[in-house]
């Protein structure tokens, strides 16, 4: 079983022509309300890529808690969130004609959600978090999990600065070239996961948007140590989600003892396609879906 650990946001989306610059106002169209928060996102990716998941974050008293319920459940997720006295947290999304995005977040009860609030990890094998909780929490769960051999993926989005002791406990971690810069610097995009990989994390990967994933897997024989994954070309609506779909989609495959480079293949392919689909949580695939991509992907 996969337990992601993490934020639930209400995602309010306008699509604009071009993101605002500090000071500028930009008019958009309508907006669009739906479930978000990169937590609750990569839980449903896993559940509807066929992973069997359960959610663990905070939500408020009020009814966009129950939207992002309701998106959970639909996606097969156990839902152990907590209600706490706060409001949901909520993302302010802004997507660009060229379909990209700047997002705000108000984090509301995502900030309450405590080290003390890890429950059992009976049963979980993989437990998966981001950093759109407080960071204490994500240290207490990853030093706990660490401790009873469950293994832990961080996604460390947004990226923040990191206490040491955190990637120790990392399995698998996995970031964008901002977030990757950001922990190790700059420099050679392998030698940078290289160095990511000496923080602790036995395997690396850092996406790449329209370039893809690499991966550094000190696991594997060192002639197989660097996994490289094309991206696929879509018709790309809007990327909202597509890092999350990533996540989920690639832990789901890894639960199921997929080998590192199938998984980051079924991962690509899912982001793929919730790149073609407007929305977080709205835009991410099912597991037919993503094989049958694969299928029609095949020479
Ligand atoms: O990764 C995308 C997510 O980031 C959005 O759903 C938004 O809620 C923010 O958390
Ligand atoms: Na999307």
């Amino acid at each position: 079983m996969i337990l992601v650990a993490g934020s639930a946001n209400i995602d309010f989306v306008t699509r604009v022509e071009h993101i605002p610059a500090p000071g500028e106002t930009v008019l958009g169209g309508n907006y669009s309300v739906s479930g978000g928060g990169k937590g609750a996102n990569q839980a449903v990716a896993c559940g509807r890529s066929g992973g069997e998941v359960a959610f663990l974050g905070a939500l408020g008293h009020d009814g966009f808690a129950e939207t992002l319920r309701a998106s959970l459940r639909e996606s097969g997720v156990q839902d152990h969130s907590l209600t706490l006295d706060l409001p949901t947290g909520a993302a302010f999304i802004s997507v660009s004609e060229a379909g990209e995005n700047a997002i705000t977040v108000a984090s509301g009860a995502n900030a309450g959600l405590n080290p003390e609030h890890l429950g059992d990890l009976g049963g979980v094998t993989h437990l998966v978090m981001q950093l759109e909780i407080p960071l204490r929490s994500v240290v207490a769960y990853a030093q706990a999990a660490r401790a009873v051999g469950v293994q832990v993926v961080l996604n460390a989005a947004p990226a923040r600065e990191l206490p040491p002791q955190l990637l120790s406990s990392v399995s698998l971690l996995v970031v964008n070239e901002g977030e990757l810069a950001s922990l190790v610097g700059p420099g050679k995009v392998r030698a940078q996961l290289r160095r990511a990989a000496d923080l602790g994390p036995a395997r690396v990967i850092v996406t790449l948007g329209g370039r893809g994933s690499l991966a550094l897997d000190t696991l594997a024989p060192v002639e197989h140590q660097y996994v490289e994954v094309p991206a696929l070309r879509v018709q790309v609506l809007d990327t909202t989600g597509a890092g999350d779909t990533y996540v989920g989609a690639l832990v789901t495959a890894l639960s199921e003892g997929q080998a590192l480079p199938q998984a980051m293949h079924f991962a690509t392919t899912a982001a793929a396609l919730a790149c073609t689909r407007a929305g977080a949580q709205p835009s991410m695939p099912t597991r037919a879906e993503i094989e049958e991509a694969q299928a029609g992907a095949r020479p």
